[in-house]
């Protein structure tokens, strides 16, 4: 027997808090539901392999958790252009980046990577978006290609969600890319909960083949989002959302 100290209180006769026994021998149904290595406190004896729940079993038992819907109807972007320093250090953005892999994924086939974007080579990429958007269109305006110059340049940080898909038999490549979106997601609710804002953006650059040959994309590569990540200057006023009863139908079979 191993002994590990689950956080959180008992509820509804899960054994969710105090102390829950299992059997350490491999194959053991509540193994799985405890993840080796997570920085999570665990008490109790032994301690090998390190072994921790809390989080991970939290997720599985069904219990409720209205706090949880609070974060998702908290969410909301804060524009690149209000993002500013500080923004996370690399074990924050690690532990974001934990929170956002931890998507769906059909056939466990982790079809994203991330590309950091920090520092001077956001100013480095800018350049080169605007020396590639005059590439594209000549006559474009002293503005546009200031912005364009300037699109990496306000938040500390973005995070290019790299979407890797590659055929697959069982999984489609819209099923990859819808990952890949997850992940986008996952790391904008993470950057909030840890105290940032972010936004994903996209734009003619997400879809430029220049642009991605430049980025160090390999075939089949596409990026699901650049994600913007700082500290909010200002506060961002709420915008209407979408009633969900009016988006909700009855199907009933054809007749
Ligand atoms: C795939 C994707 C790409 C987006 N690209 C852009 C973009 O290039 N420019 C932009 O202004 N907003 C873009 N958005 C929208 C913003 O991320 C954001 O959703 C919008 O500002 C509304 O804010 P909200 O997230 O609080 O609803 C994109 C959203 C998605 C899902």
């Amino acid at each position: 027997m191993m002994e590990v100290t689950v956080l959180g209180q008992q509820q509804g006769g899960w054994p969710i808090g105090g102390t829950l026994h299992y059997n350490d021998r491999p194959g053991h149904p509540l193994n799985r539901y405890l993840m080796p290595g997570h920085a999570l406190p665990v008490s109790g004896r032994p301690r090998r392999p390190p072994y921790t729940a809390g989080l991970s079993l939290y997720g599985c038992f069904p219990m409720p958790d209205p706090a949880a819907l609070l974060v998702l109807d908290a969410r909301r972007s804060v524009p690149s252009r209000q993002l500013g320093e500080p923004g996370p250090d690399e074990a924050t953005l690690l532990r974001m980046l934990a929170s956002a892999v931890r998507v769906p994924d059909h056939g466990k086939r982790v079809p994203f990577r991330f590309l950091k974007i920090s520092g001077d080579a956001r100013h480095a990429l800018g350049e080169f978006l605007a020396e590639r958007a005059r590439q594209r269109d000549p006559a474009i305006s002293a503005a546009a290609l200031d912005k364009d110059r300037q699109r990496f340049a306000h938040a500390p940080l973005v995070i290019t969600v790299v979407a890797s898909v590659k055929p697959d038999p069982k999984v489609p490549e819209l099923e990859q890319l819808l990952t890949a979106g997850c992940v986008c997601f996952a790391l904008l609710q993470a950057a909030q909960a840890l105290g940032f804002g972010a936004q994903w953006l996209t734009a003619w650059m997400a879809f430029d083949p220049a642009v991605h040959a430049h980025l160090g994309l390999a075939d089949g590569e596409r990026i699901a989002g650049f994600i913007h990540i700082g500290t909010p200057k200002a506060v961002v006023p709420e915008r209407e959302r979408p009633d969900p009863a009016g988006l909700l139908q009855d199907w009933t079979a054809p007749r």
